[in-house]
């Protein structure tokens, strides 16, 4: 494995589950509370929470990590209609990387973030500026092999606990990326049930146009994925399935999609493209 195929491991989210990076993880958290303190960023999660949602990146004191939230509010502002009255809900919310960016722009709407992974989850759930705010935190007990893997319901048949036709936005930050294409298939159905009409849907995903192959090695279903024993660590897909898949639900392509920097494109999200879909 090359240093730079190691290097990118590590930033997709799943690598504090190795123990030593794990112990390692857990040694920076005094360090980066008191520059969270000094930085008047006390209220965010500690280090080792937030490297379950944002990955293992060199931001002690979380700047990073509020950066991050706030370019997604904007990709959401200026592609999928978000309004600070907007009823929003994230699939996938981690520790809150998002939602903190969402307490500082809604005012009459809501937010609901759900996951699968127990300490991310709560560490939103416990944070007591996103209680404030009302924010709701629903902790799903789904299976995902890099994350819940004894998880008690498959992602290819769950439910999403939410009424048809409730929420104006819905949004995924490298969620599909660790998702296969059965599982897609169905969380698609479930965006697509619990939209409002003209709502829209926008996430992020690892685009297969013109992105080198040895990236994506193995294929299965209709996924590409990075490490064989573990597809789940990192899931990439062609934008027309994403296209049929959400097409077949009703939804429209559009706008977008946003490129990322890997594609020589604009989206402000680093290696993973941008893509919106319209009820
Ligand atoms: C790389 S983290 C991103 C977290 C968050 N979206 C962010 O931007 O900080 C991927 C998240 O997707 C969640 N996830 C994986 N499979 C899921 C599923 N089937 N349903 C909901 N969340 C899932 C994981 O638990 C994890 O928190």
């Amino acid at each position: 494995m090359s240093l730079r195929t190691m290097a990118r491991g590590l930033m997709r989210g799943v690598s504090w589950k190795n123990p030593v990076v794990n112990t390692a993880v857990h040694a920076v958290d005094p360090v980066d509370s008191l520059l969270r303190r000094i930085n008047g960023q006390g209220y965010l999660p500690p280090y080792s929470v937030r490297a379950r949602s944002a990955g293992i990146r060199l931001d002690i004191g979380g700047k990073e990590f509020l950066q991050v939230g706030r370019t997604i509010c904007n990709l959401l502002i200026a592609h999928a209609a978000l309004t600070p009255d907007s009823n929003t809900l994230e699939i996938g919310c981690g520790c809150g990387r998002n939602a903190f960016a969402l307490a500082e722009f809604l005012r009459d709407g809501n937010y609901t973030g759900m996951d699968i992974e127990r300490v991310a989850l709560q560490g939103a759930r416990g944070n007591q500026l996103l209680r404030r705010k009302r924010f709701a935190f629903d902790l799903l007990d789904v299976r995902n092999d890099a994350y819940n893997p004894a998880g008690r319901y498959a992602a290819a048949e769950y439910v999403l606990p939410y009424p048809d036709r409730s929420f104006d936005v819905v949004f995924m930050v490298s969620v599909f990326t660790h998702m296969l294409s059965d599982e897609v298939k169905n969380y698609a159905a479930q965006i697509a049930r619990v939209l409002k009409p003209a709502g829209r849907c926008l996430f992020t995903a690892f685009l297969l146009e013109g992105r080198d192959p040895t990236e994506f090695p193995f294929q299965s279903q209709e996924h590409s994925y990075a490490n064989q024993a573990i597809p789940a660590i990192a899931v990439a897909y062609r934008l027309d399935f994403f296209s049929s898949v959400f097409t077949a639900n009703g939804m429209f392509s559009g706008p977008g999609p946003l490129w990322g920097a890997i594609h020589g494109g604009v989206s402000p999200t680093r290696d993973q493209d941008v893509v919106v879909f319209t009820k």
